[in-house]
């Protein structure tokens, strides 16, 4: 193994053109191909802008070339020599009409052949690239990912900057807040018996920033949520996390607007039109059966219960006298293309989302065919296709349900549809925001209103007097940003007055006692002159996904988890000393959790 000695890097590896040609340069980097003709010998050479041929010549060089031959996979290089144009141009190749002319080579490193070979778009299992993540993260795609990842925050950076936000840290050692999910806890040492709670987010230290007069406060901010894991979630995941003063939701909205069209057009040249659409929560699950809809296609919901209310079909009249509802999904030309053991299997699949069937109707040409036919009279049939719209040819699909499970089960079916029937354009973004969520929601399992946002979410101003007689309908101050079908970012106008947020504490089952233990500091600070305030956040683990057209939230983070948790790189969690136990009081209760 040789040293760098005195050798200065001059190029990176995939910055090199034909302007170099004549250029003695230096470059270092991994060895990612080698080629021995017998009297040629070729390497490319990698770093983190690309790659670069090096080639040696036996009868220039035979000690040279002697040593380039012992070369292998993912050696660590440093070689100097000329830029030259290439005999064999390879149009692969960023840099394939030149190559580098060796003079000189140092091996820097050697390597042990690689559990994978560093390439892009590899299908190498993911339990074994995340096991070797420090090789995986060589491969160029995943550096471009995080290359894009970078200029993300560093936009954000700029963007919230030039609007007068500042970046100001709060701490992840902190008392729990409820955002919803189970709390990461760590035990302190000092205090025995005693846990801090890794923040799910900054929401109250940002809150209080807005008390103390910092005016506008942004944070690249990580959160930790012990939640179960999905395709778009981590345990540990970063927020873009904002706050303002003296605003309402218009001026949140005009901010962030901002940002979002910078963001597109400076990292993928993408021009969004700005103000963006707005649809409130409720037309959202109406139409789209979901608060997140993914509107870059149709297949609308349509409520066909009064059309359904009374028929003989007891599954479709039965759900309406119970106060659910029936609603349709009309997959126009659908008649055709979905045979009965396709039709079983979305079945199946709305299963998933706790709906009992999925009733249908095809209508060929010249015979209709239905999966509740015995109780397809003409009247019911005129009635629903008059509602539908549908024509021939067309296919239509109930749910009969409780609307949550209705809007649940149609809102998924829409989007595996559309990927099914592939109505999605690639490269395609669709932006909206969602407004006026209910500010409460029923938990059955809790028996209480629970905060569908957080409990610091204002209601509007109109909907107060409801929280005391009918809470369930008190819309909240808070919205939504949503890309592609992803909730890429949400936020709120918050509460800033103690009297009312002590209220909205009742209305969630809190006893005066619990809320001024819990969050005394908060009540507090509200009784010192706090303004009225509202932010947002972003997730930016979805937004790199969104920008680099990433499904697997795992890809656009450098260190992921898995779906149990664990890192397989360093295999954390893992148990700890007994004595490290002991310092820290605590005790593990064996076979249980
Ligand atoms: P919320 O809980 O909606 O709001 O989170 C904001 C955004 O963070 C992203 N996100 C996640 N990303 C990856 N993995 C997760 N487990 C995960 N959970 C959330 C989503 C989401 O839109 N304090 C409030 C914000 C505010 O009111 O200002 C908050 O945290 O993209
Ligand atoms: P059955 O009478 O159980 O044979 O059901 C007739 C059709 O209705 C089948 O296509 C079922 O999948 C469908 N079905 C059953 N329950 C529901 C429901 N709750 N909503 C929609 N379709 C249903």
């Amino acid at each position: 193994m040789e040293v760098l000695g005195n050798w200065k890097r001059t190029h990176m590896c995939g910055e090199l053109s034909e302007e170099n040609i004549g250029q003695t340069v230096i470059v270092m980097g991994w060895a990612q191909k080698y080629r021995n003709l017998g009297s040629l010998l070729f390497i490319d050479l990698r770093d983190r802008s690309g790659l670069i041929q090096l080639s040696f010549d036996d009868t220039t060089d035979q000690e040279l070339f002697q040593k380039a031959s012992e070369v292998r996979s993912e050696y660590v290089l440093a070689a100097k020599g000329e830029v030259v144009r290439r005999a064999s141009v390879n149009p692969d190749m960023k840099t394939g009409m030149i190559e580098i002319k060796t003079k000189e080579l140092r091996i820097l490193n050697k390597a042990q052949t690689p559990p994978f070979a560093i390439e892009e778009n590899s299908n190498v299992k993911e339990e074994t690239r995340l096991k070797f993540r420090y090789l995986d993260l060589r491969r160029p795609d995943i550096q471009q990912i995080l290359a894009l990842r970078h200029n993300v925050t560093r936009v954000a950076h700029e963007y919230f900057d030039s609007q007068g936000f500042w970046e100001i840290e709060t701490p992840y050692l902190t008392k729990s807040t409820p955002e919803g999910a189970r709390d990461y806890l760590v035990p302190s040492r000092v205090n025995p018996g005693s846990f801090y709670a890794l923040p799910q987010s900054p929401q109250l230290y940002k809150q209080l920033l807005m008390a103390s007069g910092m005016d506008r406060y942004m944070q690249i901010a990580k959160c930790f949520r012990d939640e179960d894991l999905r395709a778009d979630r981590q345990p540990e995941f970063t927020q873009i996390d904002l706050e303002m003063s003296f605003v309402d939701q218009d001026d949140v909205i005009a901010v962030n607007e901002g940002f979002i069209k910078q963001l597109f057009h400076q990292i993928i040249g993408v021009e969004i039109e700005t103000p963006l659409r707005r649809i409130p929560y409720q037309q959202a699950m109406e139409r789209y059966g979901s608060d997140k809809p993914d509107t870059r296609f149709g297949l609308e919901l349509i409520d066909v219960s009064e059309a359904v209310a009374g028929c003989e079909f007891g599954v479709f009249s039965s759900a309406v006298a119970s106060g659910g509802s029936v609603r349709a999904i009309c997959v126009e030309g659908g008649a055709e293309r979905f045979s009965r053991k396709e039709l079983d299997a979305l079945a199946e699949f709305v299963k998933t989302y706790r709906a009992k069937g999925l009733a249908w109707i095809k209508l060929e040409e010249g015979a209709v065919k239905s999966s509740f036919s015995k109780f397809l009279s003409e009247e019911l049939q005129a009635s629903i296709l008059q509602r539908t719209g549908a024509k021939t040819g067309d296919l239509l699909l109930f749910v009969a349900d409780r609307n949550e499970i209705v809007f649940a089960a149609l809102g998924a079916l829409r989007c595996h549809l559309a990927k099914k029937l592939d109505l999605i354009e690639p490269g395609r973004y669709d932006l909206l925001w969602v407004t006026d969520f209910p500010l409460l929601e029923y938990s059955e399992e809790e028996n209480r209103y629970v905060a569908m946002h957080h409990p610091f979410t204002a209601p509007r101003d109109e909907d107060i007097p409801l929280l005391e007689t009918n809470p369930g309908a008190v819309r909240a101050k808070a919205y939504d940003i949503v890309i592609n079908g992803y909730e890429a970012g949400g936020g709120s106008i918050r509460i800033y007055d103690s009297e009312l947020q002590q209220k909205m504490f009742s209305v969630l089952g809190f006893t005066q006692e619990d809320a001024w233990a819990r969050f005394g500091f908060l009540l507090e600070a509200f009784q010192y002159g706090a303004p009225p305030h509202g932010g947002m956040a972003y997730g930016l683990d979805r937004l790199v996904m969104l920008l680099s057209g990433n499904d697997n939230i795992k890809d656009v983070i450098a260190f992921p988890k898995m779906q149990n948790a664990s890192e397989l790189m360093t295999q954390a969690p893992a148990p700890v000393d007994e004595k490290q136990l002991s310092e820290l009081s605590i005790a593990v209760i064996k076979g249980q959790g």
